[in-house]
């Protein structure tokens, strides 16, 4: 086969992303409460697991390694990091802002945009401060107010930002937490998860109009976990892929985007229906056991052109322990996110989850999605090979296929 270029627009962002409860180590919220409670504890004894490795606890360390991780980015050719605030570190009392942990953030966003890197700042990726938690958390309607409240502050204190996430990936937040009890507070109950999406949209429409306000040149957008639903044919499968598609891809994202200056998507799943859904071939799988399919990122793209917005590609990755599977995927998504960009969609930057190993929620520390590596004891990142591959991508913008 003939060699294949693929080069990317000038200007394209290249980066990786992280989220603050995964990577910064030293907390104190819902989930470090959630992950050390006696169901819980009893859950992973019962399953044979040991509790250490579902403990965030310092996690990478990153809030005392913020140069390390810079040096990571930089050893990526990075042009762009997405990391997340931590809302019960710089509010961890109702109304009760910590400045120096505002400053801190400042620093290091100086110090990213000093060695050419832009930040892209997610306010709110899944944590809550304890005092939100006691409140209801997104079953409050008054969270609406808590969370433009601590939005406003952010975009207040933090003036070098020109690109803001509001809120990440509602639907999984709402799925997780209120309909599959996956995550705290566990719940299984229609109501609180329609609920809590209607408090999700809200919140993110407010914050918004709050943020913009105080600054209307920066760039405002939520992110969006979007899936190819993909029909096997039929009448019957065309059907559930299409009402699938409404529901999980479109739903809020038709509800905000009159407050919605960019769409940061990210991409994990291929779904294909064939009188169910799910009906995948799982030929290759990820060490979540996810299906590795990069090819679906094209339609779900191609999906999002009608909202005319540009697009941030803010996550897309894979578990990979033996560093085997990453290059290959990363490569072919990259191939589907050109192709969709030669058909009209406005893909502005890509990131992949994640710079370094973290703790993936529920499924603790065991999955690595880093391109870098982290020691438990002594902090150290290291590349794995496939960080080379990316690097060398970033720099060239594109590759050879
Ligand atoms: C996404 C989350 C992110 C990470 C990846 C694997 O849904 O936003 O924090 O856990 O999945």
């Amino acid at each position: 086969m003939e060699p294949k270029i693929i080069q990317f627009p000038r200007g394209f962002y290249w980066g990786a992303a992280t989220s603050s409860h995964q990577i910064e180590g030293g907390l104190h919220n819902d989930w470090t409460e959630w992950e050390q409670s006696a169901p819980r504890l009893a859950f992973l004894a019962n399953k044979g697991l040991k509790s250490a490795d579902f403990i965030s606890g310092l996690g990478g360390n990153s809030w005392e390694h913020l140069e390390d991780d810079i040096a990571c980015l930089k050893m990526i050719n990075s042009t762009a990091y997405r990391f997340s605030l931590e809302w019960s570190r710089i509010e961890p009392e109702e109304g009760t802002f910590d400045h120096v942990a505002l400053q801190k953030y400042r620093d290091f966003i100086i110090r990213l945009q000093v060695e050419g890197i832009e930040p892209f700042v997610t306010i709110w990726h899944w944590s809550l401060p304890l005092w939100v938690r006691d409140k209801g958390g997104w079953t409050n309607r008054e969270i609406i107010k808590y969370f433009t409240r601590y939005s406003e502050k952010v975009a207040e204190a933090l003036p070098e930002v020109k690109f803001w996430l509001t809120i990440n990936e509602p639907n999984i937040y709402a799925g997780k937490s209120y309909l599959q009890g996956d995550f705290p507070p566990q719940r299984h109950n229609i109501f609180s998860y329609l609920t809590v999406t209607r408090h999700l949209i809200a919140a993110h429409r407010a914050s918004y109009q709050a943020i913009k306000k105080l600054r209307p040149y920066v760039q405002v957008g939520i992110v969006t976990n979007n899936i190819d639903f993909d029909s096997a044919g039929g009448p019957v499968n065309n059907l559930l892929a299409s009402f699938a598609n409404r529901w999980w891809n479109e739903y809020i994202l038709n509800r905000i985007i009159d407050c919605q200056d960019m769409i940061g998507l990210n991409f994990y799943f291929h779904n294909r229906i064939n009188y169910g859904f799910n009906k995948n071939e799982n030929q290759k799988v990820s060490d979540m056991g996810w299906e590795l399919y990069p090819q679906s990122i094209k339609p779900v793209l191609l999906k999002l052109r009608k909202y005319n917005k540009p697009i941030y590609i803010t996550e897309s990755g894979l578990a990979d322990e033996k560093d085997s599977n990453r290059e290959w995927y990363i490569k072919g998504i990259l191939q589907a996110v050109s192709e969709a960009i030669a058909e009209g969609a406005d893909v502005r930057g890509y990131f992949y989850w994640s710079l370094l190993d973290n703790f993936e929620w529920a499924e603790g520390f065991g999955k690595k999605f880093g391109l870098f590596s982290v020691n438990h004891q002594t902090y150290e990142r290291t590349a794995r090979a496939s960080a080379a591959v990316y690097a060398s991508i970033a720099k060239t913008n594109g590759f050879t296929a």
